[in-house]
């Protein structure tokens, strides 16, 4: 965790890939949960209109008068729209459908790639001594998603264990690239998880090894399982850690936490 190279501040993850439904917000919400049972102070920023993470995390549409939307349009401080969730030591900054209509609104500002990342870097967030900001991007390469991962230190890419998973990662791979060499230079890959695996299946163990293959040390040890409790954790807006602790949904989570949390070994050592 302490990384001399990073700035003070808490360490920002942008959770993203551009296909729908992989597991990007259930990613986000449950790597929180379980960086918060280790004690840490986690924020969550939902830019994606759907709001899932909003919903599923149990904060009710009409308690969201000021959300991401007014965020990054720099009419409402971070201080202003986040809420604290259930869970201890856990916060959201909210959207709603509202936010559909920011890339076009976003598009005429001169720093249209930088307002998330302005936005986060406002001194009041140091009151709130986040060790982690976990950004739920939508399913596309929109503007959003770049405001996500210039403001992001890393990109935490969930692949479903489906087939066509590997496609779409390369445009991926690609945007990060064009974003190291402009916007945001010291962009790193958080590492890819593959998502909704059953090992039992040859499709899901196939993905996996073409993963492992292709991506090599970017994949993670840990791959998170299909587990029904997981599906079923937001409907009780709570992350699956506190639906059902001792599931393997939750395991699965727990481990994928501390695998983030190692010390890296810098490439080529
Ligand atoms: N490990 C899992 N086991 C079972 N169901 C899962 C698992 N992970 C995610 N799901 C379910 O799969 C669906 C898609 O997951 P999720 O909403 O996290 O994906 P997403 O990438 O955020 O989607 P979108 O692109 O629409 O934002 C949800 O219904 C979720 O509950
Ligand atoms: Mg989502």
């Amino acid at each position: 965790m302490s990384d001399p190279t990073r700035p003070k501040g808490p360490k920002i993850i942008a959770v993203a890939n551009q296909k729908g439904g992989v597991g990007k917000t259930t990613t986000a919400i449950n790597v929180a949960a379980a960086l918060v049972e280790l004690g840490k102070t986690v924020l969550i920023v939902d830019i994606d209109p759907q709001g899932n993470a909003s919903t599923g995390l149990g904060i009710d549409p009409d308690a969201r008068a000021r959300t991401t939307y007014d965020l990054i349009l720099g009419d409402a401080p971070l201080s202003d729209i986040l809420v604290k969730t259930k869970s201890e030591r856990l916060y959201i900054a909210p959207s709603t459908t509202d936010l559909s209509s920011a890339d076009i609104e976003m598009v005429a500002n001169e720093r249209r790639s930088f307002l998330l990342h302005d936005a986060l870097r406002q001194p009041a967030i140091d009151a709130y001594a986040f060790d982690f900001v976990l950004i739920d991007c939508p399913p596309a390469l929109s503007l959003l998603t770049v405001n996500a991962m210039v403001a992001a230190h890393s990109v935490l890419v969930p692949l479903q264990s489906e087939f066509f998973a590997l496609e779409g990662l390369s445009q991926l791979m690609l945007t990060i690239r064009e974003l190291r060499q402009t916007a945001n230079p010291t962009l790193r890959i958080e590492g890819v998880v593959l998502t909704m695996a059953d090992r039992r299946n040859n499709l899901s163990q196939q993905v996996e090894n073409d993963a492992r293959a292709y991506l090599g040390d970017l994949v993670f040890q840990t791959v998170i399982p299909r587990n029904v409790r997981v599906s079923e954790a937001p409907s009780y807006a709570m992350p699956v850690l506190d639906y059902d602790p001792n599931s393997r949904g939750a395991e699965a989570y727990r481990a994928l936490a501390l695998e983030m949390l190692e010390p890296k070994v810098p490439v080529g050592a």
